[in-house]
């Protein structure tokens, strides 16, 4: 039987995730979006995949650029996850503007959130149509870590921190 669509997503809201921005830039003009569908796939190549709605204004990008970075946010970069979900109708590079948020430029060409808890850099590898979204695979050219930072996390629609045993 068929699992009821809200149903399965009142279940996915249980799922504690990190939160991400994924960014990517075509001839120098940059865009992004919030997300949480993105998990490690492979060590070796090292690889990751993100999910990515085909309606979010930067898919179009994305699907063209051949580059893009996964940018794991701090606890401290809520407003930037904000922005990037869409709120208060930010869209394209203005979203790059939020706060004092400092960005620079990958090896790929991606934008690089400066203080992120960590950014893989990555080409796109391959594109795998799930029908609503397409899984994009990139293959990591360059991690950038800082030092640990409490990390931002998403569950039951709410923003919120790690507390640790
Ligand atoms: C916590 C959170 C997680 C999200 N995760 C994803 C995701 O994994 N994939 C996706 O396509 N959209 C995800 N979204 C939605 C996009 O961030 C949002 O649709 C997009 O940035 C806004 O659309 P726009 O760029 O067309 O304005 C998420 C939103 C939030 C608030």
């Amino acid at each position: 039987m068929a699992v009821d669509a809200r149903e399965f997503k009142r279940g996915m809201r249980q799922l504690a995730s990190a939160v991400c921005v994924v960014t990517t830039s075509v001839d120098g003009v940059r865009n992004g979006l919030t997300a949480t569908a993105v998990m490690s796939l492979t060590a070796d190549p090292p690889q990751v995949g993100v999910a990515v709605n085909k309606s979010a204004s930067a898919f179009a990008m994305l699907s063209t650029s051949g580059r893009f970075a996964v940018n794991v946010l701090s606890r401290a970069q809520q407003p930037i996850a904000e922005v990037f979900s869409g709120a208060g109708g930010v869209k394209g590079a203005a979203r790059f503007e939020t706060g004092d948020a400092r960005w620079s430029t990958g090896v790929t060409g991606a934008p690089l959130l400066d203080a992120a808890s960590v950014s893989l850099d990555c080409s796109t590898a391959r594109q795998v149509d799930l029908g609503t979204h397409v899984l994009f695979v990139g293959l990591v050219e360059d991690v950038r870590a800082c030092d640990e930072r409490a990390p931002l996390l998403f569950l039951d629609g709410g923003w919120g921190g790690l507390i640790r045993d």
